[in-house]
């Protein structure tokens, strides 16, 4: 069972709060024959919060099948993990759903994705989330890829919806890391993780623009909003991105991305991204609270009023 840090449980309230809208959308009655959901780094399905001990099953995965095993409704997924142990194991931990499961693998998602193409219809409704540990573990090319598979419907153009684990902290540490470097060409090869990632070099200009201007956090904008640009050029709308926290120093980890087509933008950025924003805020304090009872009951302190002031 995968063991997370407390702000992995905002990243699974977050898409808790998604699928329990996509849920309406699967629905025998609605627009859709069929959901098909890929999740191509989707660890072992249960996860442990190191700080609280508190373990659940993922809600990715577990309110799509069980919503729609419920309905009736036909649910396609695809579940991926380069590492085989982590397979067994949500293959047990899925084993009751295992009827929608079109698919358990592991492999690398930059390759294993075109499997998933290959037995996606283009023109229904498909989410794919890309939730990597690290920057290096998803390229950009596999974005591209994905939103290339498409097709008109209803007179737009439907992509596979994207959900988007920006890791900006693996990012940020690669930048200071090639601060060290001996030489230009050593830099540049340190540097090259983030241009395979972003699918440009781009962010470097935006990151002396933005510094100029005066902005504090120029390099952490500049790769964020290069990236977002490198969506739109391919097609995807992009609501304002989620910002998932740490619990302590409150410095971003990672950004949720939710890459959308155009039909669904509107209902995205105006009712979802607001509501889960002010779902963050209270986990945030929750979190808070939680650790600083974690940190008395340590120090075998009964009245725990105090870390509360
Ligand atoms: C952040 S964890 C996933 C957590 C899970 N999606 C959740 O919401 O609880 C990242 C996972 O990606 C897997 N991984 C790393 N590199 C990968 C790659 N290139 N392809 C597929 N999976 C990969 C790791 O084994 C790890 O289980």
């Amino acid at each position: 069972m995968a063991v997370w840090k407390l702000h992995s449980s905002k990243k699974h309230r977050a898409l808790g709060y998604y699928f329990s809208l996509v849920r309406r959308l699967i629905n025998p009655k609605g627009p859709f024959k069929k959901l098909y959901y890929a999740d191509l780094y989707c660890g072992d399905g249960k996860c442990t919060i190191a700080e609280t001990k508190v373990s659940y099953l993922t809600p990715t995965i577990y309110s799509v099948l069980r919503h729609g095993g419920k309905e009736g409704f036909d649910v396609c997924c695809f579940l991926n993990d380069i590492n085989p142990e982590n397979i067994q194991k949500i293959k047990i931990n899925t084993s009751e759903y295992s009827g929608f499961i079109e698919d358990y693998s592991s492999k690398d998602a930059n390759d294993y994705y075109r499997d998933v193409l290959k037995k996606i219809l283009s023109d229904q409704f498909s989410i794919i989330y890309l939730d990597p540990s690290n920057h290096k573990e998803l390229k950009w090319d596999t974005i591209k890829g994905i939103s290339e598979h498409n097709s008109k419907y209803n007179g737009n153009i439907r992509r596979p919806e994207l959900i988007i684990n920006f890791m900006v902290y693996s990012m940020l540490q690669t930048i200071n890391a090639s601060k060290a470097c001996k030489s230009k060409e050593a830099e540049e090869k340190c540097l090259s993780s983030i241009n395979e990632s972003l699918g440009t070099n781009e962010w470097e200009n935006r990151a002396k623009k933005y510094k100029e201007e005066g902005y504090v956090l120029y390099y952490e904008l500049a790769l964020l909003y290069t990236f977002i640009e490198q969506l739109k050029k391919i097609g995807y709308m992009v609501p304002t991105p989620i910002e998932i926290t740490s619990t302590s120093k409150e410095n971003r980890v990672y950004y949720l991305i939710w890459a959308v087509n155009e039909a669904g933008y509107s209902i995205v950025e105006n009712n979802m991204i607001p509501s889960i924003m002010s779902l963050m805020e209270k986990a945030q304090k929750e979190n808070k609270i939680e650790v600083k009872k974690i940190k008395a009951r340590k120090q075998g302190n009964g009245d725990i009023t105090k870390y509360f002031k």
